[in-house]
């Protein structure tokens, strides 16, 4: 019998909502085909968007919304993106797939988008190969309310009030695919074009993201905070809200990702090891930026995470268009606890990405659409967007097959939401045992129980033919004891009670 001991007395951090956030990038389906069909096409449309996957995104509560890239933002010039569509610029997406671009879908239809998930703004701007004019005047574009060249750009193209920008990244991978740069000279390249992403008078003050690292490339995060870091004193607004962090889990590696459906009992392990690695990552860099900033008012923002393999046979390889299986439920289910473990410092998390794309929630093909094993992982958890961290302390066994795939049997995380419901959410990657949890709760009566359940074997996947295969299902098996509650979590599982 493992023991979970809850202390609802002691609340530890907010789980910021955005924890939950999602990232769409101008790649491969994503956001032609999956989220924006046009005004004219037969799939069913509100202003190009499509009315079944804004609706089932509705449901799992969108909180945040990163675009438009990824590799592409630092070769996005927004201006390509608004005005009359027939006139707009056809360039080459030189990242994925040498496909044509028709910036069909801009700026104007991003907020539009937004507007009907509901859910706040995450522009990524170009750093690496735009000018600080240029980011300078997105931001003027997008913000301003009053008389100027870019907000009469922005009325002539038909939309008079001005947007709100929650969040704007100051390039992306900038390591990388955004420039090449190394940690201190993206540092003072970013303190240069911060400066210009201006707060206009009466707007919500916009969060600003500076570029983090790869992996577990610490000098970067060093570098980079010492640089850039400015403390919030009173009459001066620190350089950054926001430190990025981008991890994938790729099970073999880099070079040997593998297949998304195929896969034995040793690759699962090796998948769980790597997701598990997300822990240590954020505890790594996190330590890094407690030295600059111990009161933590800079979030770190892992804007990219998820699963990475091999495309679909037959595919375009540009397109990392990817199947989703229970195996991506469990790495889902073990990064959201982890995020919500370290709601002190991870401010916001975006999974990579919304749709066709790597660990996506929705799938589609042509008019019809399905939700992944993920999908219903992010429904279970919603509740705890914007709930409060519990003290939880829960006892693991290690499993798996191999002494270097070797990792931790259950994860879970514990909040409070502001109706006092209690939510547990907790998986087991164990692929043949089941485990009994004898819960203690201090501090709060159990009145009532509800539990639910994405639980399958671990190829188990939704397919167009077989949309409902894996659901959530209701799970009874949660008892009332004097301490508290007591179940049984299955193999291959992820479960969320809630307990008023
Ligand atoms: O999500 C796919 C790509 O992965 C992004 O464009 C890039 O930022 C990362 O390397």
């Amino acid at each position: 019998m493992a023991k979970l001991v809850i202390n609802a007395e002691r609340k530890l951090s907010h789980i910021n909502k955005e924890l939950q956030g999602h990232f769409s990038e101008h790649l491969g389906r994503c956001i032609y085909e999956g989220l924006y069909v046009g005004e004219n096409s037969e799939i069913p449309n509100v202003n190009g968007m499509r009315t079944d996957v804004v609706e089932a995104l509705k449901q799992i509560r969108i909180p945040v919304l990163r675009w438009p890239g990824g590799c592409f933002a630092d070769e996005y010039h927004w201006k390509d993106g608004i005005g009359p569509k027939e006139g707009r610029k056809k360039i080459v997406n030189t990242h994925w797939g040498g496909v044509v671009e028709d910036n069909s879908f801009g700026t104007h239809e991003f907020f539009e988008l937004c507007r009907q998930l509901g859910c706040e703004t995450y522009i990524n701007g170009n750093m690496g190969s735009g000018t600080v004019q240029e980011m300078s005047e997105w931001v003027e574009y997008m913000t301003f309310e009053g008389v100027s060249p870019m907000a009469d750009l922005r009325t002539k193209n038909g939309h008079k009030e001005a947007w709100t920008v929650d969040y704007f990244g100051v390039g992306n991978e900038n390591w990388g695919c955004g420039g090449n740069m190394n940690p201190d000279f993206y540092g003072n390249m970013y303190r240069r074009y911060q400066t210009y992403v201006r707060n206009y008078a009466g707007n919500k003050p916009i969060k600003k993201i500076a570029c983090g690292a790869n992996v577990d490339d610490y000098e970067w995060t060093e570098e980079v905070m010492k640089t850039t870091f400015r403390r919030n004193e009173p009459g001066q607004h620190g350089f950054m809200d926001g430190l990025s962090l981008h991890y994938y889990t790729h099970p073999g590696g880099w070079l040997n990702k593998g297949s998304a459906t195929e896969f034995d009992e040793k690759k699962w392990y090796q998948t769980m090891k790597k997701t598990w690695y997300m822990d240590e990552l954020i505890t790594r860099h996190g330590a890094i930026m407690d030295k600059y900033d111990p009161k933590k008012e800079v979030g770190m923002i892992v804007d990219e995470w998820g699963t990475w393999y091999e495309v679909e046979p037959g595919t375009n390889p540009g397109f990392l268009y990817q199947q989703n299986t229970m195996r991506d439920a469990l790495v889902a289910g073990i990064n959201l606890n982890i995020f919500n473990k370290h709601s002190d410092r991870v401010k916001m998390a975006n999974i990579a990405q919304m749709i066709n794309v790597l660990q996506a929630v929705i799938l589609t093909e042509g008019s019809k659409m399905i939700k992944t094993p993920t999908y219903h992982v992010f429904d279970m958890y919603k509740y705890h967007q914007d709930a409060d961290l519990l003290d939880s302390t829960l006892e693991t066994e290690i499993v798996g097959l191999e002494e270097e795939n070797m990792v931790p049997n259950l994860s879970e995380s514990v909040s409070i939401d502001a109706d006092g419901v209690m939510h547990i959410t907790m998986t087991n990657l164990d692929l043949e045992h089941a485990y009994p949890i004898e819960t203690t709760i201090l501090g709060k009566k159990v009145d009532s129980i509800e539990a639910q359940i994405v639980t399958q074997e671990m190829h188990a996947k939704n397919t167009f033919e077989d949309p409902e295969n894996v659901t959530v299902q209701s799970f009874e098996g949660v008892e009332k004891v004097h301490a508290g509650i007591k179940f049984t979590i299955p193999a291959c599982s992820v479960l969320h009670i809630a307990l008023k």
